[in-house]
């Protein structure tokens, strides 16, 4: 894949600049990257807290031809480029189920991908913020949040992390055209944070509790549940039974 970058200073939000684009006619590959978001955009309408001059805030548009349900496990495939970024940076990611990359118990990376059909086909917005150098954090994210600087305790060039990113990503996507998401599934079982781990899956209203198992190859993560049967989850926020 060709990737086209775009760099600006400041956006509201880099996938929200992508969705206004005409995206049938924009190119595969296109990639919004911000020095800053004004607003930027996590998951479950949070806010995706984005200051200047520190992490990597961007946004790609992929157009796989694929049927747009087979496009579902692309997020857990940006997920998977993430962590192996940063283990090509000598740092020790995790993939916490189903959107967060983890180091340290700590969130260092979000993904929120959303999807379009254009003519039948899936158009996916893919945006990924990754802490890169940022070493102080809000107090509501303090206990939580993580940076590459902190975890290793020295500075990283953002652009050389993004390039790296765009080398892994182009040759993931290219097996997953080819092979399907299943290629991945001995690098996910490794990285799964959530596996062994009892937790709480909140979908909406719904709550599921149980001993999280791998992650499929449809991208749904095995849930054992009290009863002792099994639930694969589509989506959901996972929340770690602590203590
Ligand atoms: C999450 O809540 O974990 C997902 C966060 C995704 C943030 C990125 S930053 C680049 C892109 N633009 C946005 O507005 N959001 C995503």
């Amino acid at each position: 894949m060709q990737f086209t970058r775009q760099h600006f200073d400041l956006l509201e939000s880099t996938s929200r600049h992508l969705a206004e684009l005409n995206l049938s006619e924009s190119p595969e590959g296109l990639c919004i990257v911000a020095d800053a978001q004004s607003d930027g955009q996590g998951r479950q309408g949070r806010i995706w807290f984005s200051p200047p001059g520190e992490n990597l805030y961007f946004s790609i548009l992929l157009k796989p031809a694929v049927e747009p349900s087979l496009a579902v496990t692309l997020p857990l495939l940006a997920g998977i480029c993430v962590a192996q970024t940063l283990d090509s940076f000598g740092l020790t990611a995790q993939i916490k189920w189903p959107n967060d990359i983890w180091i340290g118990g700590r969130k260092v990376c979000g993904v929120l991908c959303e999807m379009q059909i254009i003519d039948g086909m899936p158009a996916i917005i893919c945006g990924i913020g990754i802490n890169v150098n940022q070493r102080s954090f809000p107090p509501e994210l303090d206990s939580i949040a993580t940076s590459m600087n902190l975890c290793a305790e020295k500075s990283f060039d953002r652009e050389a992390v993004l390039n790296r990113f765009l080398d892994v990503l182009g040759i993931n996507y290219f097996l997953w055209l080819k092979s399907g998401f299943g290629l991945f599934a001995e690098f996910l079982d490794a990285h799964n944070a959530l596996r062994g781990k009892t937790i709480t899956v909140v979908q909406g209203n719904r709550e599921l509790s149980g001993a999280a198992g791998s992650i499929n190859p449809d991208g749904t993560l095995s849930l054992l549940l009290a009863d002792g049967t099994r639930a694969n989850i589509s989506s959901g926020e996972a929340h770690l039974k602590r203590g």
